[in-house]
C-alpha cells in the first residue's frame, strides 16, 4: 500500500535553521530530471560509478543505446537491512543462507545489521560481500554501563557500522540530537562507520516542518563530527517506518535534495556530493525500483523487508534501475 502523506506547503515551512540553508520551495518540484543537476554532477572530477558505466557502455555500444545516469551524488549505491529486535539462531541461520546464495549486484554497498547477541552468529557464516552493521552503540569507552554494548566491544566482534539516530531510539528510548551526535563521534573515533538516520514525525509533516525537523538533526551531527567521509545518511520519515506507508518517490526526492543542499551550505560541496543519502520506511521489492530512480536516493535502510532473503536482495539489486536506457 502507498500512503498519501501529504507534503508540506509553503517555501517559509521549508526553511532551515540557518537562513543561509533557505531553499525557495520551487526548486523542490520537478528535480528528478533536472539537466542543471546532471550537468554539474557530469562536470565534476569524481566521477560516480554509474557515470563510468554509462560511459563504458556509449562506447561499447557506439550508438543508440545510451543510459541515462540518474545519481546527483557521486557515491556508490549503500543499501542496509535493519533487522531490529527480531530473530532466532533458527531463522536468522536460514536467513543467512539465502543471502549467501541470492546474486548481488557489484555496484552496491551492503550492510545487515542483527540484534547484537547474533552478531557472531552472522560474522561467521555470513558471506564477506556484505558488512555487519550494529544497530546501536554506547557514548564512551566501555565500563560500568549496564546493558550498553561499545565501540570497541562491536569492533571486536567484526562489526564495521553502527545505525545511530534511529527513531525508535529517538522517540521510543528518548536519545536526544546531542547524545546521538556523541555517540557518532565516539563511534568513527573507534573506526566504525555510521548510518546517521533522521527523519520527521508524521505531525511534524503535517505542520510544515519537515525540513525543520531534518535540518535540525543534521546539524546535530554535523556540529560534532569533524569528517563526513564514514558516514551515510538514512532520511527515515517515522510516519513511514513499519506502516507500509513509504514515501512517494517524489516525496523522498524532494527531502533528499534539500539535505543534499543542507550539506553542501553547511559543510561543503564536495560532501555534498560524495555522502550517500539513503531512504528508508517501507522499502520493499515492489517499491524500490522507482525510488532508486530518484537521483538523491543512493540507497536504502529496510527494516521489513530485509528479513526476507529473496526480497532484500531484489532491493539490492535496484541499484540497477539507476541505469536506464534513454
Ligand atoms: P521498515 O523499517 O523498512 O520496516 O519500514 C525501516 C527502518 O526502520 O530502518
Amino acid at each position: 500500500m502507498s500512503a498519501v502523506v501529504p507534503i508540506s506547503a509553503s517555501s517559509s515551512q521549508f526553511s532551515a535553521r540557518s537562513s543561509s540553508s533557505v531553499l525557495p520551495f520551487s526548486q523542490f518540484h520537478g528535480l528528478s530530471s533536472s539537466p542543471t543537476r546532471l550537468d554539474s554532477a557530469a562536470s565534476s572530477t569524481k566521477y560516480s560509478l554509474f557515470h563510468q558505466v554509462s560511459r563504458q557502455l556509449q562506447t561499447a555500444t557506439g550508438k543508440g543505446c545510451r543510459p541515462v545516469v540518474a545519481m546527483a551524488g557521486t557515491g556508490k549505491f549503500f543499501v542496509g537491512g535493519n533487522w531490529k529486535c527480531n530473530g532466532t539462531k533458527d531463522s536468522i541461520g536460514k536467513l543467512i543462507a539465502d543471502l549467501n546464495s541470492a546474486k548481488i549486484e557489484d555496484d552496491v554497498d551492503v550492510v545487515v545489521a542483527p540484534p547484537f547477541v547474533y552478531v557472531d552468529q552472522v560474522k561467521n557464516s555470513l558471506t564477506d560481500r556484505i558488512d555487519i552493521s550494529a544497530q546501536n552503540s554506547w557514548v564512551s569507552k566501555g565500563g560500568a554501563f549496564t546493558g550498553e554494548i561499545s565501540a570497541e566491544q562491536l569492533k571486536d566482534v567484526g562489526c564495521k557500522w553502527v545505525i545511530l539516530g534511529h527513531s525508535e531510539r529517538r522517540h521510543i528510548i528518548g536519545e536526544d540530537d546531542e547524545f546521538i551526535g556523541s555517540k557518532a563521534v565516539y563511534a568513527l573515533s573507534q573506526n566504525l562507520k555510521v548510518i546517521a538516520c533522521i527523519g520527521e514525525l508524521l505531525e511534524e509533516r503535517e505542520a510544515g516542518k519537515t525540513f525543520d525537523i531534518c535540518f535540525g538533526q543534521l546539524k546535530a551531527f554535523a556540529d560534532k563530527v569533524s569528517s563526513w567521509a564514514d558516514i551515510v545518511i538514512a532520511y527515515e520519515p517515522v510516519w513511514a517506518i513499519g506502516t507500509g506507508k513509504v514515501a512517494t518517490p517524489q516525496q523522498a526526492q524532494e527531502v533528499h535534495a534539500a539535505v543534499r543542499d543542507w550539506l553542501k551550505k553547511n559543510v561543503s560541496a564536495d560532501v555534498a556530493s560524495a555522502t550517500r543519502i539513503i531512504y528508508g520506511g517501507s522499502v520493499n521489492g515492489s517499491n524500490c525500483v522507482e525510488l532508486a530512480k530518484q537521483e538523491d536516493i543512493d540507497g536504502f535502510l529496510v527494516g521489513g523487508a530485509s528479513l526476507k532473503g529473496p526480497e532484500f536482495a531484489t532491493i539490492i539489486n535496484s541499484v540497477t534501475s539507476k541505469r536506464v536506457a534513454a
